[in-house]
């Protein structure tokens, strides 16, 4: 498994309009092996569902409300994090995933609505996936996949209390009391 930790910053959801999609980001993130998100707009219900999927299905991902993302920017960046936000106004995803996919430590940020001009500013890499509008979710998606080749896959959750066991048909699921 490849070594490199990997964050999500979630700006400016606007509430109740996002909640399904930044539940959605949330999800992404936590099963393609992203190890935490921050939030600087959060609805209670959200944090509600991460804690059940979870107890359900393997612990080892946090979320946390912050106040101030840009504090949060500073001292990632202070740590050493590269910051990685995704634009259709970027570069070319096929052109940054080798290098970024070296890196040890990144925050990928990801907006709602228009995100302002000092994110692109002080990020390491703009990062588009295609030049098209689309979504956040998707966008996500596809970066972690291209950053870790698949590898997040192999990943297992620790103490889940439900395990599937892939099956070519039906549903094969172990329960761990
Ligand atoms: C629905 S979009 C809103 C974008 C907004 N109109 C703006 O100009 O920033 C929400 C988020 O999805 C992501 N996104 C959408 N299309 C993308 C693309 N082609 N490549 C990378 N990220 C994308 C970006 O993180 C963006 O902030």
């Amino acid at each position: 498994m490849n070594k490199m930790t990997i964050e999500v910053l979630r700006i400016g959801q606007r509430i109740v309009r996002d909640d399904r999609v930044t539940t959605h980001v949330a999800l992404v993130s936590r099963a393609f092996g992203a190890k935490k998100i921050y939030m600087n707009e959060i609805n209670p219900e959200i944090k509600d569902t991460l804690t059940r999927v979870n107890k359900s299905w393997g612990n080892g991902f946090e979320l946390e409300y912050i106040e101030n993302w840009r504090t949060l920017l500073k001292s990632k960046k202070k740590e050493g994090a590269k910051i990685v936000h995704l634009t259709m106004y970027g570069q070319n995803i096929n052109d940054v995933q080798k290098k970024i996919s070296k890196e040890k430590q990144i925050l990928i940020v990801v907006g709602a609505e228009k995100v302002p001009r000092d994110v692109y500013e002080n990020a390491d890499y703009n990062v588009a996936v295609g030049n098209q509008p689309h979504s956040e979710i998707s966008a996500l998606a596809i970066v972690l996949d291209r950053i870790q080749g698949g590898k997040q896959f192999d990943a297992k959750f620790d103490n889940a209390r439900l395990q599937i066991i892939p099956s070519e048909k039906g549903k094969q699921v172990i329960s761990n009391k």
